[in-house]
């Protein structure tokens, strides 16, 4: 990466002055406006940041018009066919896929860190019975800053490696335990002799009264999720997490805010939406209204699990995941009226000239719903399974930013409120 002297030229009626344009490994250069205010006295306006670089990272690539996701350089494709999730963890967090020695080391910490304390298994006890499971995992990861605050220094490196590697260990109980509260079932402890995705599917599906017995499909099937779901450079929950560690925050807070970020409709949620659009639909008979009632502008009916902020092509996740449900479904032998409207659906609109001209395609959610589905997930799980991924994406970026030194975050605002006023006379 290299700082080009290529300037972009500012011309404001007082004065005519150039800006200094950044060039990344790959993808659009950055104009660097970090002098225009003090220069200039000017803000730049870009409400949704849809044309603002809030920072400079080495994380993930993506490119949303040839459909490209990279981690660390290597293709999202590559590494869901090649890699498991404890390896794409440490690619992320630390830069290179792990030898031998580093995946042992890094796998026997995670093992290390998986159990919860006791007492935050009490606080369960405190959500009604019928709560939402990502509100129950955002206040229970939030709580984990009362556990590891006190004796933690975000300035030592090795403090920070083990907060998040204990987040990265912990969130798969903490939703686990979300879900078995929710149903009445008990608590199951972490299990190191599975894998990262097993354990967590024995956590979710295990009783006390019976051998719990992977199903290599299942397993493989939450491992891809698992990768998909990992990273996605600058979106709203990352940024969200980096904004609230911007000022020291504590890393548990910090990735607690990332989980309320993540749980929105249009980010996250929208899995969950998904299905809850898929059962409002009912039948294939129905798919032509709903289609219309999506294009049509006077309502906010949108197609879920269709377009994406930065993929204006396919999304490379969808693709892999989309083979995936495949699988699942053939395997279990699944014949869910549910999953023929999402066939047909993405049938008709992938044919429709108004999801054709907006670039339209299914995302990477909209398959994720109903392979969860298949394989025995309620619907208000799914975006729970997504902050289990996600939690590796961002602690790498909270890792990341702990050597940007640039300070608090504070973006400014256009003011359009009233002008000085007098206050009126009583
Ligand atoms: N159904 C119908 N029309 C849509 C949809 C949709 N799902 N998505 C976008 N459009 C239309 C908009 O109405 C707009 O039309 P117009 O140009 O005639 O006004 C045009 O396509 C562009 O829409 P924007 O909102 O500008 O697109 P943006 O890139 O900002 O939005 C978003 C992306 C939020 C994901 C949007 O496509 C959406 O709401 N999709 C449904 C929710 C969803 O699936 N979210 C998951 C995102 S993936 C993730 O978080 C992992």
């Amino acid at each position: 990466m290299s700082d080009s002297f290529v300037t972009a030229k500012i011309t404001t009626s007082e004065e005519e002055s150039s800006l200094p344009i950044l060039e990344g490994t790959m993808g659009p250069k950055a104009v660097d406006i970090q002098t225009l205010y003090g220069r200039h006295g000017l803000l730049a306006f870009d409400p949704g940041f849809r044309s603002t670089a809030s920072c400079k990272s080495a994380i993930t690539y993506v490119d949303g018009d040839k459909g490209v996701l990279l981690y660390r350089g290597y293709p999202i494709e590559e590494l869901a066919e090649k890699s498991n999730f404890i390896e794409v963890a440490y690619l992320l967090m630390f830069g290179q896929l792990p030898d031998q020695k580093q995946i042992q080391e890094f796998t026997g910490n995670v093992h290390h860190f998986s159990v919860l304390h006791e007492q935050v298994l009490s606080f369960y006890q405190g959500f009604r019975r019928d709560a939402h499971p990502m509100a129950i995992i955002v206040g229970t990861v939030g709580a984990l800053s009362a556990f590891y605050h006190d004796h933690m220094d975000i300035n030592d490196p090795v403090q920070r490696t083990m907060a998040a590697t204990r987040l990265v260990a912990k969130i798969p109980t903490i939703a686990a335990a979300a879900y078995t509260y929710s149903v009445g079932h008990p608590h199951r402890y972490p299990d190191n002799a599975l894998d990262y995705a097993s354990n967590f599917m024995q956590m979710v599906f295990g009783m006390p009264n019976k051998e719990f017995v992977p199903d290599p499909v299942l397993c493989r099937a939450m491992d891809r999720i698992l990768i998909l779901h990992a990273d996605h450079e600058q979106n709203a929950s990352t940024s969200t997490v980096r904004l609230a560690a911007s000022s020291g925050a504590n890393p548990f807070a910090c990735i607690a805010s990332g989980i309320a970020s993540l749980w929105g409709p249009a980010h996250g949620g929208a899995n969950e939406a998904v299905l809850m659009m898929l059962e409002e639909i009912g039948d294939v008979k129905n798919i032509p209204k709903a289609v219309n009632r999506a294009k049509d502008k006077s309502n906010d009916y949108r197609l879920m699990g269709f377009g994406h902020r930065v993929y204006k092509n396919f999304d490379p996740r969808a693709r892999v995941i989309q083979k995936s449900a495949r699988e699942v479904l053939e395997h279990m032998g699944i014949n869910d009226p549910l999953l023929e409207i999402a066939v047909r659906l993405e049938e008709i609109a992938l044919k429709d000239e108004y999801f054709i001209e907006r670039k339209l395609y299914p995302n990477v959610d909209f398959y994720s719903g109903i392979l969860l589905r298949a394989m025995g997930f309620p619907n208000n799980m799914f975006t729970v399974i997504f902050a289990v991924a996600r939690t590796v994406g961002w602690v790498s970026h909270w890792l990341e930013l702990q050597h940007e030194g640039h300070g608090i975050d504070r973006p400014r605002q256009l003011y359009v409120g009233e002008a000085r006023r007098p206050y009126p006379h009583k």
